[in-house]
C-alpha cells in the first residue's frame, strides 16, 4: 500500500538517527529533495506557492476544529460539507493542488491524495449518519484525516 512508504520511510530515518541519516533521495520527482537535518525531507516550493500552501494548512486545522465542533453540535451535514469544501477531493481545484503538486515528491502527494481521500470518506459517513444514527464509520475516517496530516508532517518539511 503506498501510504504507508513514507511512514515506513520515517520510521528507518528514526532508526538510523545516531548516524547522519545519508541522503534520502525520493528520485520519483524532478526536484530531488534532500533530508532535513531533523531526518524529513525537505521540499522546496518557489513562493508564491509556499505561502500559499502554509495559508492553506492554517485552514486545514481550522477546518478540523469546525468539523469536531459540528460533531459535538450534531450537526451532520454540516461537518460533511465543511470536510468535503475545505479538505476533500472538491476543495483541490480551489487549493490550486495541480499547480502544487507537481513540485511534492511521489510519496508526499500519494500522502496529500490519501488525506483528501479520506476527508471525502469522512464527508459521506457523516451525512450517512442522519440515516443510520451510526457515528463511529465518521470518526473512524476523521481519524484517518488526522493520521494523514501527520504522517505527511512527520516525513516532509518546507525548505
Ligand atoms: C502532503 C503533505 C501534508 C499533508 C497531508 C498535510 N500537511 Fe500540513 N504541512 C505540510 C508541510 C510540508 C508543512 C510545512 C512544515 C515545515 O516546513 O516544517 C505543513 C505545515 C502545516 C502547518 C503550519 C502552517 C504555517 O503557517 O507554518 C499547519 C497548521 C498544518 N500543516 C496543518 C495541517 C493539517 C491540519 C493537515 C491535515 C488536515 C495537514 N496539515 C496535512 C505538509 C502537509
Amino acid at each position: 500500500m503506498r501510504l504507508a512508504t513514507p511512514l515506513l520511510a520515517t520510521l528507518g530515518i528514526l532508526a538510523a538517527s545516531c548516524t547522519t541519516a545519508p541522503g534520502l533521495h525520493e528520485g520519483h520527482a524532478g526536484h530531488a529533495p534532500h533530508a532535513a537535518p531533523g531526518g524529513r525531507v525537505a521540499v522546496d516550493f518557489p513562493e508564491p506557492l509556499r505561502a500559499h500552501t502554509l495559508a492553506n494548512m492554517r485552514d486545514h486545522l481550522l477546518a478540523l476544529g469546525e468539523i469536531q465542533q459540528a460533531l459535538a453540535d450534531g450537526a451532520y451535514d454540516r461537518a460533511a460539507h465543511t470536510a468535503e469544501t475545505r479538505l476533500g477531493m472538491t476543495s483541490l481545484a480551489a487549493h490550486g493542488a495541480h499547480d502544487v503538486a507537481k513540485f511534492m515528491p511521489e510519496g508526499m502527494q500519494a500522502i496529500g491524495t490519501g488525506m483528501h481521500r479520506a476527508a471525502s470518506r469522512f464527508a459521506t459517513e457523516a451525512a450517512n449518519v442522519g440515516a443510520t444514527g451510526e457515528v463511529k464509520p465518521a470518526l473512524a475516517a476523521l481519524a484517518d484525516v488526522t493520521r494523514q496530516c501527520a504522517a505527511c508532517h512527520a516525513a516532509y518539511r518546507m525548505r
